[in-house]
């Protein structure tokens, strides 16, 4: 099965083929002088993608990358219909092979824009989703900040984590004695962190006054003298890290790390974290400086899960 990917998580793209067994293929995606963009299947991967079912890796994360998804997702779908209308040089017959395409996206862009937090604004999380979902027939989601973005999609939708490979990760280099959710968000996915090492567990209310400026309220943490690791879906500009390490810090934790699925890293936010925390360790979700985990077993669980439901799907088909 081809696995592809344009600009936007070819290395990822390539870690999830090598996982499952599967053919990486580059698409062409590059950009015009007036920076429009500009996507293309190479003659060379049009037979692939039109012979078995396709998993395009792209995440929404900068703007102009939700476009590219886009623009690849009709570029695949017309190379799968035998769309060639309003090809220059004359129309090539070629048969439609039916549906069969899985976006995967390691880093799902606008995730956190989940709710309307006053009349007028759009829900842009889910907008976002229901565009995605009409030009493919499966989805794949790492770490979603919140299920509502995925609310009323017809299509299968798995949400997939990487919450086993950094609670691997971290048991073995950091061998920690407690896990803190810095927000009642992040809740489950530091509870699964800490079942699956086996240490205690507890979490922080947050509130946020802007997107820089964030509160904890107070609580009586049992870490003097723990090692304490922070595990959240995503770290931006490193102040939801930073307050809740000064907390665990100031009731006596000896070292504090922060784990996440995404390091978005923005604005500073690595030498802000460094002079909080003793080390930060992400995925490789979207490329930054802290990634020293694979997102790939976990995207490819999540494409296994599609496949498994479009099978069954079909099975239901063949019944009816
Ligand atoms: C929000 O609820 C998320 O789970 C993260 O806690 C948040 O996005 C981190 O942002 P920052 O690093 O800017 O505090």
């Amino acid at each position: 099965m081809p696995v592809v990917s344009g600009s936007s998580a070819r290395v990822v793209a390539e870690g999830l083929a090598d996982e499952i067994g599967w053919q990486h293929h580059s698409l062409e995606a590059r950009r015009f002088p007036d920076s429009e963009g500009y996507v293309r299947v190479p003659a060379q991967s049009i037979e692939a993608i039109r012979s078995e079912a396709v998993v395009l890796v792209a995440t929404t994360f900068p703007d102009q990358v939700v476009l590219e998804t886009l623009f690849m997702l009709e570029a695949i779908n017309d190379v799968r219909r035998g769309e060639l209308s309003s090809l220059r040089d004359g129309l090539v017959e070629s048969s439609d092979v039916g549906p069969g395409i899985i976006l995967a996206i390691p880093y799902y862009g606008y995730s956190r824009q989940d709710k309307r937090f006053q009349p007028g604004e759009p829900v842009t999380a889910r907008f976002l989703a229901r565009v995605l979902s009409r030009g493919c027939d499966g989805l794949v989601l790492l770490d979603l900040h919140a299920q509502e973005a995925v609310t009323g999609i017809s299509i299968p939708v798995a949400l997939t984590s990487a919450m086993p490979e950094i609670a691997s990760h971290i048991r073995t280099t950091i061998e920690p004695d407690y896990i803190l959710s810095p927000d009642e968000g992040a809740i489950e996915r530091a509870r699964a962190v800490a079942e699956m090492i086996g240490v205690p567990f507890s979490h922080l209310e947050k509130r946020r006054i802007d997107a820089h400026t964030i509160e904890h309220t107070p609580k009586d943490l049992d870490v003097k003298g723990k090692v304490v690791v922070i595990v959240d879906d995503m770290i931006s500009t490193g102040g939801t890290i930073c307050k809740a390490s000064d907390a665990l810090r100031r009731q006596g934790a000896t070292a504090v790390h922060a784990a996440c699925t995404h390091g978005l890293f923005t604005g500073g936010a690595i030498p802000r974290l460094a002079s909080h925390v003793d080390g930060v360790h992400a995925t490789d979700s979207l490329p930054n400086p802290r990634a020293v985990v694979s997102c790939a077993p976990a995207l490819a669980r999540g494409v296994r899960q599609v496949l498994d439901e479009l099978a069954a799907h079909d099975q239901e088909s063949l019944v009816a």
